[in-house]
């Protein structure tokens, strides 16, 4: 098992590394069109021929983002079996249909347009990031399908419109945790430089609350340097913040830039604390700053250890196939899953889904997701009328890597 973990590291580090297209495997495509059998008319029974009820996954299976989308697809993946294993919907299956949305715009346009009109789903899980759910969300609306963010945290995407709810705690409310879990750890931090990718709807509205959380916290914000998600080379950005001398270092990016910057940090001197933002929450990064991660802070919205029955199944199933903890976005994902299932199986006893036309389907369940409480990997959760998600439970990891750089992990903090 071992030489599996290592390949599999191996693999994903050459995808950070190179910055390349890494596919989302084989079992991606094999899942993509598979439910054609049921598109012949918006008002077909849901269930149609195939029997099973079809729910569209659309998050990063390729690109950089895939260092994000790939653990939702893990945890996605996890809930299908286990739900049905379970009995589905009141007997009726679930049929996860996986459209890859790459890491931007179009694809992400293009994915719900296929799941919306060719796949005809009951409702989406996506997308991975909040950049790609500005853009994409509004054509769910405008088709009245609803869509469950499994990782959107930027601020303002429940009211992109009614049909759009998320299971991703904010920014507002996860992102402080980490600068105060800092201080526990430092009393002594005073000067605070912030880093945050501009091309990036949530890196935006991170920083913002990084930015308050420093200010509130009585520390001096000494720089606010900018890059791109695109970005590899951030010396003059990383040398400008050190030179101001601070004692934390706050960056707000995605996985492979974020690591990157990490990386060169340290490699130009850098010895305080680094808290590290919500698309950095991932063991993906091990592989681009190896050594250099270790002590990286990152608020979570889950931890492997949180009590109950649905999230020790959760747990189980994923260190059986993975030999590795949880991580949030796998988490989020099952949990997005989850809501629909629970909340088909709600409306189900009251009028059969299968009786249902599609779009009175789509709408009734968009009113159940709303008005249900859900037991999850995440604790109890449930939405506010517009769709945020309520949750109680947060947490801050500090990442442990071995000397060597070639393993780490995600230590939680009491
Ligand atoms: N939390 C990140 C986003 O919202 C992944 O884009």
């Amino acid at each position: 098992m071992k030489n599996a973990i290592a390949l599999s590291t191996a693999l994903l580090s050459t995808c950070a590394l190179l910055l390349t297209a890494c596919g989302g495997g084989s079992n991606t495509s094999s899942n993509t069109n598979n439910t054609s059998t049921n598109t012949t008319t918006n008002t077909a029974n849901t269930t149609g021929t195939s029997g099973t009820i079809p729910i569209g996954i659309a998050v990063a299976q390729t690109s950089n983002v895939a260092l994000l989308g790939q653990e939702q697809v893990a945890g996605a993946r996890i809930a299908e079996k286990y739900f049905n294993d379970q009995g589905g919907i009141n007997g009726t299956p679930i049929k996860l249909v996986f459209q890859d949305t790459a890491g931007d715009e179009a694809g992400t346009i293009n994915a719900f347009q296929t799941l919306i009109n060719k796949d005809k789903v009951v409702g989406i899980v996506g997308p991975t990031l909040s950049q790609q759910a500005f853009s994409a969300d509004p054509i769910a609306e405008r088709s009245k399908v609803p869509v469950l963010g499994p990782s959107n945290t930027a601020k303002g995407i429940p009211e992109i419109g009614d049909y759009v709810a998320r299971v991703s705690a904010p920014v507002s409310v996860v992102a402080p945790n980490s600068v105060k879990a800092a201080l526990k750890l430092n009393p002594n931090i005073k000067k605070v430089a912030v880093f945050y990718a501009q091309n990036d709807a949530f890196s935006k509205s991170e920083t913002e609350i990084f930015q308050q959380t420093v200010k509130d916290q009585g520390l001096e914000l000494v720089t606010v340097q900018k890059f791109q998600t695109s970005d590899t080379d951030f010396q003059s950005q990383a040398t400008n913040a050190i030179n101001l001398k601070p004692d934390l270092v706050v960056i707000s990016g995605l996985a492979a830039d974020g690591g990157n910057l990490v990386r060169q940090l340290r490699e130009l001197g850098y010895k305080g604390l680094i808290v590290g933002g919500n698309g950095l929450n991932t063991s993906n990064i091990f592989p681009v700053c190896k050594a250099l991660c270790d002590g990286v802070l990152i608020a979570q919205a889950y931890s492997p250890e949180h009590p109950g029955d649905i999230n020790a199944a959760f747990r189980k199933a994923y260190v059986d196939q993975y030999k590795k903890e949880p991580p949030q976005f796998s988490a989020q994902a099952f949990t997005a899953v989850q809501v629909y299932v629970e909340a088909l199986k709600s409306l189900d006893q009251k009028s059969k889904v299968n009786k249902l036309e599609l779009p009175a389907l789509r709408t009734e369940l968009n009113k159940q997701i709303l008005t249900g409480k859900y037991t999850t990997p995440l604790g109890e959760i449930g939405f506010t009328p517009v769709g945020e998600v309520i949750q109680k439970d947060f947490y801050v990891a500090q990442i442990k890597m071995e000397a060597d750089g070639s393993k780490g992990k995600f230590t939680f903090l009491k």
